[in-house]
């Protein structure tokens, strides 16, 4: 099954409407969001705890690294840049993360609210170049939509 990015977009801003806590939005964004493709094999955010620092949030999936530095992994380099990373071969990415050894591809957006940089969503596919700049446009578009006026 692949993504109908008009059909997910509106059952979560149905799902979220009038929530602003940050937690609850990552979590039902999570869920949503991994459940509405079969190429998402781990879906999930990893927040700006400390001044550098990303710490695992709500998840789907097999278990997340818990702690990932700016200047580490696929996630720090979008937390760092502030830039979408979209990873068609995750081993030829210098200092990739591997949480799962079963991750070929992974697309990395950053998050913001209204203060600035939250956070990160992750999404690792277990195939070869399995994200486009379509699901980086409409994941960018959902996440705006959801969090920039927090
Ligand atoms: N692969 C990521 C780490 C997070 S996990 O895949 C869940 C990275 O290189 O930042």
């Amino acid at each position: 099954m692949r993504v109908d990015y008009h059909a997910l977009t509106q059952s979560i801003v149905a799902l979220t409407a009038g929530e602003t806590d940050e937690i609850a939005l990552m979590a039902t964004l999570a869920c949503e969001i991994h459940h509405s493709d079969d190429r998402f094999d781990w879906t999930g955010f990893y927040r700006v705890t400390a001044p550098g620092l990303l710490k695992i949030g709500p998840y789907q999936g097999g278990h997340g690294c818990l702690v990932i530095p700016f200047d580490k992994g696929v996630c720090g380099a979008a937390a760092r840049s502030e830039t979408t990373q979209l990873v068609p071969d995750v081993n030829a990415f210098p200092g990739h993360i591997a949480c799962a050894s079963s991750t070929r591809s992974e697309l990395v957006i950053p998050v913001f609210a209204a203060r600035g940089l939250i956070g990160v969503l992750d999404i690792d596919s277990d195939r070869p170049d399995a994200f486009d700049a379509e699901d980086a446009k409409a994941l960018e578009t959902i996440l705006a939509s959801v969090f920039s006026d927090l």
